[in-house]
């Protein structure tokens, strides 16, 4: 699929048909994932695929929301801070959760590539969830991503999204205008350089 109708298709879905997922879709999302940027490319994320129903049930009624329970894989993004705290102090921490996002958005648009619908959920009681799965407690939990097949017929309306006017300041902060003086680049797109 295009990459622009690919990030444009991608939305939160929470309602889903009992069609299963295949385990395979959710390691071709991670594979690519692995592909993201890394602070020092050190990446210490680790993804909990999670299939059984009942664990499915008891992760929805941990986070509070029903509608995980509808899904038929999870997948738990996961990271240790220890390392990249080790090489670059507080700011390894802010790398950590920046590169998991990353990671998350990779997967996310990867899903909705292969037609497959999902959530970032972010909330949830990382105590509880930890003890309930056996993750050691210095590990984060970055997000709970249910994947399922979207029952539109429960879908809402699509978010509406910020105009490009609305986020986009010029040369320094709050000026929304682009300075008459700069000189204009060309409009194509390069070619790839060798
Ligand atoms: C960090 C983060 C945490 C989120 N946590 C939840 C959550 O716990 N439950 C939920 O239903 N959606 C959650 N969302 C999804 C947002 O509600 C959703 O992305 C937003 O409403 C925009 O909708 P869209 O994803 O369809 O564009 C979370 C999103 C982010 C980025």
């Amino acid at each position: 699929m295009e990459f622009d109708s690919v990030v444009k298709k991608r939305h939160s879905a929470r309602s889903f048909s009992k069609r299963k997922v295949s385990w395979k879709f959710a390691l071709d999302a991670i594979e690519l994932a692995n592909h993201s940027p890394f602070a020092g490319n050190h990446n210490h994320l680790k993804f909990i695929l999670i299939e059984d129903s009942k664990t499915i049930s008891k992760i929805s009624k941990l986070a509070d929301q029903p509608w995980i329970a509808e899904s038929s894989l999870l997948i738990l993004v996961c990271s240790d801070d220890t390392h990249l705290e080790n090489l670059y102090g507080e700011r390894g921490r802010v790398y950590s959760r920046q590169q998991a996002g990353s990671a998350i958005q990779t997967i996310l648009l990867k899903l909705a590539d292969l037609n497959l619908s999902s959530c970032w959920v972010g909330a949830f009681s990382d105590e509880i969830v930890k003890e309930s799965l056996g993750i050691p407690q210095h590990i984060q939990i970055e997000a709970i991503l249910p994947i399922g097949y979207e029952n539109k017929s429960h879908s809402g309306k699509k978010p509406r999204k910020k105009a490009l006017d609305n986020v986009v300041f010029w040369e320094k902060w709050d000026n929304g205008n682009r300075p008459t003086l700069l000189t204009e680049s060309e409009d194509l797109p390069p070619k790839e350089e060798n």
